[in-house]
């Protein structure tokens, strides 16, 4: 499947979710993540991201995302509709660091 990493944090911009034809998203306060059991592995919201947050379980920088996608997707609500982007969501994305941030 594939997976939400870090740099979407604070970013938000939620392109993905408009494209995802199994509406497998789940949102918290600053971060989306993919329900790796309900994902269809399409690849189509890889490149709708801004952030570029969204790759393949399969790749290096996964590796830590793939559990912290499966935890949050089975307690945040599913969305499935794109909301409002945070104002500076710009002037977050390609930080470092940002993985201390995240919402639970
Ligand atoms: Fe949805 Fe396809 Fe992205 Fe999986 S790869 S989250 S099924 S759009
Ligand atoms: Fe996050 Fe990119 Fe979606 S920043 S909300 S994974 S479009």
């Amino acid at each position: 499947s594939y997976v939400v990493t870090e740099n979407c944090i604070k970013c938000k911009y939620q392109d993905c979710v408009e494209v995802c034809p199994v509406d497998c998203f789940y949102e918290g306060a600053n971060f989306l993540v993919i329900n790796p059991d309900e994902c269809i592995d399409c690849g189509v919201c890889e490149p709708e991201c801004p952030a570029e947050a969204i790759v393949p379980d399969s790749e290096e920088r996964a590796a830590p995302w793939t559990e912290i996608n499966r935890k949050y997707a089975s307690v945040w609500p599913n969305i499935l509709r794109k909301g409002t982007v945070p104002a500076d969501a710009d002037t977050w994305n390609g930080k470092s660091g940002k993985v201390a941030l995240l919402s639970e």
